[in-house]
């Protein structure tokens, strides 16, 4: 089953409106055809809609961050997801470590963002990993597991075919400690496990798994080449613009 590869940067809390202009500015006309992959930034909130321009013809598309679960309301500070898909956002990131661990989300609310993103048109990149103490402990399988089933529920076989999963170890995110290639295509092979269990081979053999955890220009390639890794969420590397298209070297 071939399934095309998703490369998303995520640029977190970093740049301003302007250097994201001039990040776009600079990258657009050498992204690789979609034909060939998804191309992807996840950028702040504040400046969505300046992506969006910024990438109207090219083959770069748009992932918010993180969303709200409901549409509208006293939700002071959030961010609908209904607004943003009015932006044509394309993704939105959801259930990233760092929103578990400095945010207090819990698997309930990342379900709860799935179900909302999918009702306003959009696709969810939902994360998951676990903590190095649950990795020494040998119940890393276990506890992703776990996540992903609790992220999914409730949604269609459709919506979770089309849906991208993030496997993100904790212990390789901003570390430059990255999971070796044995590690990441056994963890992303059991993530693709855990949906066959819960909506059928079918729907497994279609949904896309990424390795993300100090994933850089001199490594991705290794990651890209196990069978059930098939793409890449990038924190670090993905912020300045030659280490971004040097990312997306694999496809040629
Ligand atoms: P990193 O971040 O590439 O800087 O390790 C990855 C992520 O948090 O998505």
């Amino acid at each position: 089953m071939s399934r095309k590869p998703i490369i998303a940067g995520n640029w977190k809390m970093n740049k301003t409106a302007k250097e994201a202009r001039e990040f776009i500015g600079a990258v657009a006309n050498a992204i690789p055809s979609n034909d060939l992959v998804d191309t992807v930034i996840g950028s702040p909130a504040i400046f969505l809609e300046g992506m969006k321009k910024g990438v109207k013809d090219t083959d770069l598309k748009v992932a918010a961050q993180n969303c709200y679960f409901e549409d509208f309301g006293a939700f002071t500070g959030e961010n609908s997801p209904a607004t943003i898909a009015a932006l044509g956002v394309d993704y939105v990131i959801i259930g990233h470590s760092e929103r578990r661990d400095y945010f207090g989300e819990t698997d309930e609310d990342i379900n709860k963002k799935a179900h909302a993103i999918f009702k306003n048109g959009m696709t969810p990149i939902i994360c998951c990993g676990e903590s190095l103490e649950t990795y020494e402990a040998g119940k890393a399988e276990e506890f992703v597991g776990a996540q992903v089933s609790a992220a999914l529920k409730g949604l269609s076989a459709e919506q979770v075919a089309s849906s991208v999963l993030a496997y993100e170890p904790i212990w390789a995110i901003g570390t430059g400690k990255s999971a070796t290639q044995d590690d990441a295509q056994k963890m992303c092979k059991a993530v693709r496990d855990v949906v066959a269990a819960d909506f059928g081979q079918d729907v497994a053999d279609k949904v896309r798994v990424q390795y993300g955890g100090s994933v850089k220009p001199d490594n991705i390639a290794d990651y890209m080449a196990c069978p059930d890794v098939d793409g890449a969420l990038v924190g670090g590397a993905s912020l300045e613009v030659d280490s971004f298209l040097a990312l997306l070297d694999f496809v040629n």
